[in-house]
């Protein structure tokens, strides 16, 4: 395994993704572990995360320097190569930031630069920079950051000024590899069956002779989580499905056969008159969230106080949180802005009972491996991604039955077309929303003062930047036609071609 040190990056955890990727185990470490304890881990090598501290501030966190004298291979990147500096050498602030592309002059293509070209896209995000280091080689630097890149071949100590975990470090990957195989000589051995274990293992150890009670959506990442949790501790898990009325046409029946047979004790909730009642009148859309959310916490509490008379046993809340979920709640970090409530990362917040979060450092694909590992059906794991609020906040503004009604048939023909064509796994997300606008259209002889309704499909890898997708013309125009001819209510579609980016996905 590789061990992370983690000095505050918001992007440690994509550092241990990138070298799980690569096929090697790895784990983020607090950076106050003692040496004796990443020595009883074993690990083949340690990296040390960026961080948003200066290593000379007051309070900057530091890492025990017994670690460099392991003999096990470091490579420091940002943060991590300024606690190298300020041990062998000398951090200096540099006054102007440098933040973005840059091009990295590559002085040698071996050790964790084998198979680099001369000259490299790289990302840097940096106030400090290491302006000395005693013992060490500097190996790259771009034109405002002369120390970008040095090694120790000798102790085999490393470090990049630069970010090679993000996309924009274009050699980013190669870098870690080279670090991962060629310096740390770890072994390909990490996989999903692993994973699966360690999970196993870790829920197990949580939560000992306890119960656990779940909100289950049929989406992938709370069923994945409620499996992996079910395969832990058998019937101590208890499922709960809450209709909020707002999921896609027919979908309560086939969520309610699935997951029937899926889970022992499986409990499915109608609350969707209360919720419709409820919003009756909003149009703001974070207000409908709140809604939503908090309506949704009291249905759940309802239901968790009944079953806990019967299970007094229960003392943890299973929850489906992936990785992407937390940094776009702004969970990572204390600065990073809030864009939207997603529910079920506020959902815990009122309720006494400990979170156990099974998913919480992975990214979709690792959830969805994980799923086909476990069993999950794959009518569940290849269905889009679907917010919590669900239809809600696809019904722009004001939600009545009528609208509601209108977007459920339009979402059902444009999947329905977008699986016929095979188009339906080759993009990340498919969605319909309603307009709150009314346009012109003629039928027939007669003129129609109807619904617009926007089409909007994305490819992504993680949600957290997404493209609109070239979906065909043919299969455009077919929904187009059925939806418009189907839909009474709706005279108008269009196509949503914004990028996240700035747009997001949803609309509300
Ligand atoms: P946005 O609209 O922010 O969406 O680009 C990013 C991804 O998150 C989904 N989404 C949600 N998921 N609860 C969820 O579980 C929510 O409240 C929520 N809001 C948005 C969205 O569908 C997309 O996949």
């Amino acid at each position: 395994m590789l061990v992370v040190i983690n000095f505050g990056s918001q992007v440690a955890h994509l550092i241990a993704r990138r070298i799980r990727q690569l096929g090697v185990y790895s784990e983020i470490l607090p950076h106050d572990v003692s040496p004796e304890a990443i020595q009883k881990l074993r690990p083949a090598g340690i990296i040390l995360s960026g961080g948003p501290a200066s290593v000379y501030e007051e309070g900057a966190p530091h890492v025990d320097e017994r670690i460099f004298e392991l003999s096990i291979p470091v490579l420091g990147i940002c943060y991590g190569l300024q606690l190298m500096g300020q041990k062998y050498g000398k951090v200096e602030n540099k006054q102007v930031k440098e933040f973005g592309k840059a091009a990295l002059q590559v002085k040698q293509t071996t050790g964790i630069f084998k198979g680099l070209k001369k000259e490299e896209q790289v990302w840097m995000s940096h106030g400090d920079a290491v302006t000395a280091l005693k013992g060490f080689e500097v190996i790259g630097s771009t034109p405002s950051c002369a120390v970008a890149a040095v090694a120790d071949e000798k102790r085999k100590l490393y470090g990049v000024q630069f970010h090679p975990e993000v996309a924009h470090t274009l050699p980013g990957m190669k870098i870690l590899e080279n670090f991962a195989f060629g310096i740390c000589k770890a072994e390909k051995d990490f996989n999903i069956s692993d994973m699966r274990k360690t999970l196993v293992k870790e829920i197990r150890d949580e939560v000992k002779e306890k119960e656990v009670l779940m909100a289950i959506s049929g989406g992938v990442d709370s069923t994945v989580a409620a499996t992996l949790i079910q395969e832990a501790i058998g019937d101590k898990l208890h499922c709960v499905f809450i209709d909020h009325g707002f999921i896609r046409e027919g979908e309560k029946a086939e969520v309610d056969a699935a997951y029937r047979k899926l889970f022992k004790n499986y409990y499915s909730v109608d609350a969707s008159e209360l919720f419709l009642k409820q919003l009756e009148g909003v149009s703001d859309p974070e207000q409908k969230r709140k809604i939503i959310g908090h309506l949704f916490i009291e249905v759940f509490e309802k239901k968790a106080k009944e079953l806990e008379k019967e299970h007094p046993d229960i003392a943890f809340l299973g929850q489906g949180t992936i990785y992407p979920d937390r940094v776009e709640s702004a969970q990572t970090s204390k600065t990073a802005s809030k864009i939207k409530s997603h529910h079920n990362v506020t959902l815990p917040e009122k309720m006494k009972l400990k979170v156990i979060e099974p998913l919480k450092d992975f990214y979709k694909d690792d959830v969805r491996a994980l799923g086909k590992q476990i069993g999950v059906p794959a009518a569940i794991l290849s269905r889009h991604p679907f917010p919590g609020p669900g239809l809600a906040i696809r019904v722009l503004g004001e939600i009545t039955r009528e609208k509601l009604g209108f977007l459920k048939k339009a979402d059902a023909i444009f999947i329905e077309e977008l699986k016929r064509s095979g188009e339906y796994d080759k993009v990340w997300q498919a969605l319909a929303a309603l307009f709150p606008v009314k346009t012109v259209g003629v039928m027939g002889d007669a003129r129609t003062y109807q619904y617009v309704v926007s089409l909007r499909a994305v490819t992504s890898i993680d949600a957290m930047t997404a493209d609109w997708a070239k979906l065909p013309y043919e299969l455009l125009e077919r929904v187009s036609t059925r939806i418009v001819n189907e839909v009474k209510g709706i005279n108008r579609v269009v196509y949503d071609l914004t990028q996240k980016p700035p747009g997001t996905i949803e609309y509300e």
